[in-house]
């Protein structure tokens, strides 16, 4: 597997006929290559983890081990998703591991960006290890590595990509979409059958909702980030934005300001909406959102999210912002 070349002639797969025979060629080759053999993959739930586990189970069913590592940083509702999807509907051998403490514990009095993100990465890959020392025969490990990870070689993934493991860990490495850019891995996922908010959800880093928890992360602080994201993106989906914006979140910076809220002072935290559009992620611009809906979403994040009594619009293009906060 050391070809690290998109073949020339390698089709573009721009539909559901070609997705088909991508994913018969795939099966074949991994059960050419696999056999009988154990396949352990993590699977974050994201786009490219969740087409290779959805073919992976296609070739080799439950000789595929997924491990899902909740950390307490994903998006509402998005790890019982996968429980849903993986174990209940496509009958996965999944594992699911909830380490949320573990991350949270971790973090706890860590302000500084580049700290987090390591103690992020450090802690999947010794979890990841853990549940991998568990199981008996494993002897590939499979990557949702795609085409432009290749290409750029940049750490943006890094801890997905489970490079990290020790020596006595190194398995095979599996990775049925290195080949494939973005837009050919959603109609892959599409043809495998997986739901259309999986398959087209918007960019989401590595270490997760914790970038979007400036400074030093609390729980209360990162539920009020998970519920105002979770009303924001299905607001967004209502007004039919979904697919019109590159991405959008919020956050949840660690100050207070005063306010009122049911005829009382209330001292609470601001809840940041960020929207953008951009072609590569190196710059970007703001998107206009409409104020009716900017109103609507203000409406209901002020009055559902506990700890919050404002809602701003971030108006900053990259440069000079970067997108996330951290
Ligand atoms: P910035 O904030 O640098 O982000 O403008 C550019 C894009 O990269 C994503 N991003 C990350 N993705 N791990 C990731 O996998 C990270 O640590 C990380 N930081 C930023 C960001 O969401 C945006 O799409």
């Amino acid at each position: 597997m050391e070809n690290n070349k998109r073949p020339e002639n390698m089709e573009r797969i721009v539909n559901p006929e070609l997705a088909k025979r991508f994913i018969d060629e795939q099966i074949a080759l991994i059960r050419r290559e696999v056999g009988q053999d154990k396949v352990l993959l993590a699977l974050s739930g994201g786009v490219d983890s969740s087409v290779v586990a959805a073919l992976l189970i296609k070739a080799i069913g439950r000789n595929l081990v997924c491990v899902h590592v909740n950390h307490g940083l994903l998006r509402k509702g998005e790890p019982e998703q996968v429980v849903q999807v993986f174990r209940h509907e496509m009958n996965a051998n999944l594992v699911y591991v909830d380490a949320v403490d573990r991350f949270l514990d971790k973090l706890v009095g860590v302000a500084d960006p580049e700290k987090k993100r390591k103690i992020i990465g450090a802690e999947f890959i010794r979890v990841f290890e853990e549940e991998a020392r568990k199981q008996t025969g494993i002897k590939f490990l499979a990557q949702g590595t795609i085409y432009p990870d290749i290409l750029e070689s940049g750490p943006v993934k890094s801890h997905h990509n489970v490079g990290g493991l020790p020596d006595d860990l190194q398995f095979r490495l599996v990775e049925p979409i290195k080949f494939l850019f973005k837009d050919e891995v959603r109609v892959v996922g599409k043809a495998l059958g997986l739901p259309d908010n999986m398959v087209y959800r918007q960019p989401f880093p590595g270490p997760g909702l914790g970038v979007r928890c400036v400074g030093a992360i609390t729980r209360d602080r990162l539920e009020a980030v998970r519920e105002s994201d979770a009303i924001l993106r299905e607001e967004f989906t209502a007004a039919g934005l979904e697919g019109k914006v590159w991405q959008y979140f919020t956050i949840v910076p660690d100050f207070k300001s005063t306010g009122v809220k049911n005829n009382l002072r209330s001292y609470e935290w601001p809840v940041v909406i960020r929207a953008v559009n951009t072609r590569d992620a190196m710059t970007a611009t703001v998107e206009e959102i409409p104020y009716e809906l900017l109103k609507k979403i203000t409406a209901r994040i002020t009055a559902e999210v506990k700890w919050v009594n404002r809602v701003l619009y971030d108006l900053t293009p990259k440069p000079t912002g970067t997108i996330e906060w951290e």
